[in-house]
């Protein structure tokens, strides 16, 4: 599809820094790596690039899918990519082909088709609503109030998670569940370039936080130490968590186009997730709350990771969730006095419950949260299926062929 015309001519593959929102997944997906990025941009290696296509369906935002067709001796170089702002236009052509358009705004994205080096999903679940994405792009943002912003997570805690709640007022911002949106903080990198979106998942369903209004909710983790465990402070984060009511914030996206919940009342939710990985599972799991229907078989079977109760976001109203509704695992890794418990332990405890969710054509598997949990998770599922005799690899590829397994870890 995106092969080299000829000898001379390419079409090189480029990533839009105006609507990319730097969330590392081409990065990830691509099989040979041919992406690389620095505190700017993400960028395609004319080098390496075979046009295999694998990191196009899982980008969020469809900035990847930008391609110029020029001679292979004007390829951009990486450092030339590195200091766009904007992508070149396509100059002359020098050979009869056409370059793939990117999505416009307000498109209505079409999945492409799955690929093999990814290990969950990038075609959404069959009975998914058709999401919209990039209706707001840095170029141009739009607004939103803040109505709300709650501390979740206990005072005495060392982890402030925050609720907070935007209102679009009149704005169009149509979104569905497992979506996410950018955040443009305010203020001018160290480099002195405005500081590019972060990426928050929607934690309301798709008639709003509060039904029937024009509004989302995001659950954001105060971000005071690095990956390393050095003291920072998180740029987008604690703008966030700092923000007061009446305050505007600057949104870009929405964003996603597969990590979305299936209509279908029949349809079981499997899902697992740590921390602000919860978010989409609240959104899901009160979208379903909110139109039980009546006679519908679908099942919801959570399994949710925290340090300790008072660090879980969500621990009241969950917990006050009917059992007849959904299925609540709760594993906490730094309880006092407890064993150290994670989500793929709480998953093997009840292995034959997940077992009969796996066997079954309708269920859905969602995980979200930390990037660690990934292998464990995955592991844990492989391990479920095959002591009830299921050959993972075979259920795997389905899983994902099928848009059933859906990951989203950061
Ligand atoms: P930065 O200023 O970007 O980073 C400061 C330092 O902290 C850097 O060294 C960085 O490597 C490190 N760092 C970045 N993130 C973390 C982290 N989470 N934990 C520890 N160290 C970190 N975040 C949420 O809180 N809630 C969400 O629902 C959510 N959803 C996301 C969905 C997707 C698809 C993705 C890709 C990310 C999501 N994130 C979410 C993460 C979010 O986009 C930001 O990366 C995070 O808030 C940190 O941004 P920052 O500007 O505060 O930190
Ligand atoms: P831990 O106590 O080992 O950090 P966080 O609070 O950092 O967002 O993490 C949420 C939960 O995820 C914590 O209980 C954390 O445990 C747990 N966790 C950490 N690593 C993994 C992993 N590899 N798999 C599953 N859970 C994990």
């Amino acid at each position: 599809m995106n092969a080299p015309v000829s000898i001379d001519v390419l079409k090189q593959h480029l990533i839009d820094p105006e609507i990319c929102i730097r969330c590392n997944t081409c990065e990830e997906t691509c099989p040979i790596d041919a992406i690389t990025h620095d505190e700017n941009n993400y960028v395609v290696k004319a080098d390496t690039c075979n046009g295999c296509m694998a990191c196009v369906p899982p980008c969020p935002t469809g900035a990847i899918d930008n391609w110029r067709t020029l001679l292979r001796a004007d390829a951009y170089g990486v450092d030339e990519q590195l200091t766009w702002d904007v992508l070149p236009t396509q100059g002359a052509v020098p050979a009869a082909t056409v370059a793939t358009e990117n999505a416009e705004a307000g498109d209505v994205i079409e999945p492409g088709p799955q690929t093999d080096t990814v290990r969950g999903s990038t075609v959404p679940p069959w009975s998914a609503a058709k999401p919209y994405v990039n209706l707001y792009t840095h170029k141009a943002p739009t607004t939103a109030t803040v109505v709300g912003n709650y501390r979740l997570t206990d005072a005495t805690t060392d982890s402030a998670i925050h609720h907070i709640v935007l209102d679009f007022g009149a704005t169009p911002f149509p979104v569905l569940e497992g979506q996410s949106i950018g955040i443009l903080p305010p203020g001018v990198s160290a480099d002195g370039r405005v500081h590019h979106a972060r990426q928050y998942s929607i934690a309301s369903p798709r008639d709003g936080e509060r039904p029937g209004y024009n509004n989302v909710s995001l659950t954001v983790k105060r971000v005071v130490q690095d990956h390393d465990g050095n003291a920072t402070a998180g740029v987008c984060s604690n703008y966030l968590c700092d923000l007061k009511k009446g305050d505007v914030v600057n949104v870009i996206g929405p964003f996603g186009g597969t990590f979305l919940m299936p209509n279908h009342p029949n349809s079981h939710l499997l899902m697992i997730c740590t921390g602000t990985g919860s978010a989409p599972m609240r959104a899901m799991t009160e979208y379903r709350r909110r139109r039980r229907l009546k006679g519908a078989t679908g099942k919801l079977m959570l399994f949710f990771g925290a340090r300790t109760k008072e660090e879980l976001p969500y621990f009241g109203p969950l917990t006050n969730l009917p059992k007849d509704f959904i299925d609540t695992n709760l594993a906490f890794s730094r309880t006092p006095k407890q064993p150290k418990r994670y989500v793929q332990d709480a998953m093997r405890e009840r292995a034959p419950d997940v077992a009969q969710l796996l066997k079954d054509d309708n269920t859905h598997i969602y995980v979200c949260g930390l990037k660690g949990m990934e292998d464990g998770v995955l592991q844990a599922l492989k391990e479920i299926a095959e002591g009830q005799g299921l050959d993972w690899d075979v259920l795997w590829q389905r899983l994902r062929k099928e848009g059933r397994l859906h990951l989203e870890t950061y």
